[in-house]
């Protein structure tokens, strides 16, 4: 499973990439909207400039052919920019008509197997199911990632990545994997945090204490 940084913001995903773990960054219009007074193109065209792989960039328009222009414009601002668009029946008239111009899309805001399946044969690239969220309102969120990457695998015709998305702690890097999710998009604090163990505080101190101690 690949991992995405889920941030718009520079210094993290600066950060993240020199641990030499980042396959791409996802971002939406809040993420955007964190970083106070940046200009949306420059910041992703910069964000591209610092992770050679997918870079996520979201549609705000509720209507296909406003999707569409959103999409033809952001996608000529890097060849790694994919157009993110709602699990909506607009979305996938914009992932359809986007696929026929070779562009690819990440279908967000999923909450359901069935919008997974629609947005995979409407041609999306990426399909993005929001665990937190899910988990938010008492469903096991992980629940879903398993669906559809069941239903993904009995279909060979379908391609379309499963992206584990509104990951909140640790623990859901580790389901997600185990779950068949091909990517998990993780904030940064996240990532952070899954690197972290006291068993591993408490060997380091303990190999540094007999280190000063040897005689
Ligand atoms: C994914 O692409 C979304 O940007 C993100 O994972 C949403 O997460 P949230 O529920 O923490 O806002």
């Amino acid at each position: 499973m690949q991992l995405y940084l889920d941030t718009a913001n520079l210094d993290e995903i600066r950060e993240a990439a020199s641990w030499g773990i980042l396959s791409g960054v996802t971002t939406n219009p809040t993420l955007i909207a964190r970083e106070k007074g940046a200009d949306f193109k420059q910041t992703i065209s910069e964000i591209a400039e610092l992770v050679n792989g997918p870079i996520s960039a979201e549609t705000i328009s509720l209507d296909a052919p406003g999707m569409i222009n959103e999409g033809l414009e952001y996608a000529q601002w890097h060849p790694n920019v994919i157009i993110k668009v709602p699990s909506t029946t607009e979305g996938l008239k914009a992932v359809y008509e986007l696929a026929k111009r070779d562009i690819r899309t990440n279908v967000t805001l999923c909450f359901n197997a069935a919008q997974a399946l629609m947005a995979a044969r409407a041609g999306a690239f990426i399909i993005s199911p929001f665990v937190g969220r899910v988990d938010d309102t008492g469903v096991d969120g992980m629940q879903l990632i398993r669906e559809i990457a069941t239903i993904y695998r009995q279909d060979r015709a379908i391609t379309t990545l499963i992206l584990s998305a509104s990951i909140r702690h640790p623990r859901h890097i580790i389901d997600s994997a185990l779950a068949g999710a091909d990517i998990a998009t993780c904030p940064f604090k996240v990532l952070q945090q899954a690197m972290r163990h006291p068993l591993t505080d408490r060997g380091i101190e303990q190999f540094l204490a007999d280190w000063k101690s040897r005689t």
